[in-house]
């Protein structure tokens, strides 16, 4: 957030005004060349200089505020907090170098989403383009490069982009012939998008535990709960964690079961050295607003299999032939994704590498501010597997977990609960095989929002709420 407060001195008002207006905070800080902290300028300053007769190309060199009120390095909260007034509630922060460093903003009204897509690359450009292209459905060059370039991100042959992350796991079961007498075993611990794309293809869900350490799909578990109806398991990558692939692959090929890895909250993890989503028949994304690269609402499956994914693209588009028109050879939907949608995607992709180090940098934030409290366990490391942060996660080992998001909530901080065992949901009851450890992490997981670098004050927040506990 600091990089979008900064203008250089260098700069005309027309440039001051675009960072003003892309930080919608009012107010820009200005920078010399060697990055010393020379003043601020505000949209109410602008206003002035404006109406008295420059324009637009006027340098901001003679017009900078240089004196407004600062705070330094290492003054504490409440000493910033003195600084600030009804008209300054924003405060840059300087080291003993005179270099800016952070900035200061109370609000305790700041809402703090739980997620919220960075678009800042070349999404609105290629949407453009997209648009005025007047190919907006699901034709149009941006299909083909988004299913291309994210199918091989995750190290696979072919990519099929559908319209969400729960029609791309209904879509994969029905491709791979699974349905009504079949099983598929999935774990007690995910969204329940999961467990409704198995129960939409009639199939028979059979719901195991996870892992203690991991969170993921038990192997064990798998194991225990296979019958000779079983046709396929669908490991889920929870919050950003890999499941032990080697461990299922090996299950289901000793098993003859099919694998669809559901990776909607795992983009770009890894399972000793290789991406997940490469490892299953099928594998599947969504890419709703929260996830680490979205599309608005959409979703890919992705294979290694020609075969399959010529299946999918027909069942995707009505089961209509792609040699004739109209001639349909399966009772297919409509589940395409639009090339507008597309074409957010592949600028996505194009950062999603720095969409990951930004969101492992606010984890490594609230793991070291945080790490006083004895008493939360963040997401564990685990070797062989490169975990990515999708929202930060965590167990709190108190009673106090739901209290704490309503702290947080009353501070206008989203945090969330980790999800309820599906098992426990009167809907899905009857299909539960072992649940012990889910219920466990369920109660005591919680979500931190990940949505932007946190700001000192909001920090101070959610210390304070910790201390109050
Ligand atoms: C594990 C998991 N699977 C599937 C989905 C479904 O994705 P979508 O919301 O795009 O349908 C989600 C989305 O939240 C998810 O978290």
């Amino acid at each position: 957030m600091l990089d979008q407060l900064i203008c250089k001195l260098s700069a005309n008002i027309f440039d001051v005004l675009q960072v003003i207006n892309n930080n919608a905070k009012g107010i820009a800080f200005i920078i010399g060349d060697n990055n010393k902290f020379i003043g601020v300028l505000t949209d109410g300053d602008i206003r002035r200089v404006l109406l008295e007769g420059n324009d637009l190309n006027t340098p901001i060199k003679g017009i900078v505020n240089k004196h407004c009120t600062v705070a330094n390095d290492g003054e504490s909260f409440h000493e910033m907090l003195a600084k600030t007034n009804e008209k300054v509630n924003i405060l840059p922060i300087v080291d003993v170098n005179n270099i800016l460093v952070d900035f200061f903003q109370y609000q305790n009204n700041v809402y703090v989403p739980v997620a919220s897509p960075n678009l800042r690359g070349n999404e609105f450009k290629y949407l453009v383009d997209a648009f005025l292209s007047t190919w907006i459905s699901s034709s149009g060059k941006y299909i083909g490069q988004f299913e291309e370039k994210f199918s091989s991100y995750c190290e696979c042959q072919h990519g099929v982009a559908v319209s969400n992350g729960t029609v791309a796991i209904h879509l994969a079961l029905i491709t791979l012939g699974i349905g009504t007498g079949d099983e598929v075993i999935i774990p007690d611990l995910t969204f329940a998008a999961t467990i409704n794309a198995v129960l939409h293809a009639g199939a028979t869900p059979v719901i195991v535990d996870v892992d203690i350490d991991s969170w993921c799909i038990d192997p064990l578990e798998i194991e225990k709960a296979i019958s000779p109806k079983t046709k396929a398991i669908i490991p889920v990558h929870l919050y950003g964690q890999s499941c032990d692939m080697e461990s299922i692959m090996k299950i289901a090929s000793k098993n003859k079961l099919f694998v669809i890895e559901d990776c909607a909250e795992a983009h770009g993890a890894e399972y000793k050295g290789k991406k997940v989503g490469s490892f299953g028949d099928i594998s599947t994304f969504s890419f709703f607003a929260n996830k680490i690269i979205t599309t608005g609402e959409g979703g890919m499956c992705v294979t290694n299999s020609k075969e399959l994914s010529d299946k999918m693209c027909v069942l995707r588009d009505h089961g209509m032939s792609k040699t004739r028109k109209y001639w349909h050879t399966a009772v297919g939907y409509n589940y395409r994704m639009t090339n507008l949608q597309a074409a957010i995607g592949v600028a996505q992709l194009e950062r999603i590498d720095e969409i990951l180090t930004y969101r492992r940098q606010i984890e490594n934030d609230y793991r070291s501010f945080l790490s006083t409290f004895p008493f939360i366990k963040f997401q564990k490391n685990i070797e062989d597997r490169h975990r990515v942060t999708w929202l930060v996660s965590a167990i709190l080992e108190t009673n106090k977990r739901d209290e704490l998001i309503i702290r947080l909530k009353d501070e206008n901080i989203d945090a969330r609960p980790f999800f309820f065992p599906l098992g426990e949901m009167d809907i899905y009851k009857e299909f539960l095989f072992s649940n012990q450890n889910s219920q466990k992490l369920s109660i005591q997981g919680i979500n931190f929002p990940t949505s932007e670098k946190l700001s000192s004050s909001v920090k101070e927040r959610i210390l304070e709420i910790f201390n109050k506990l």
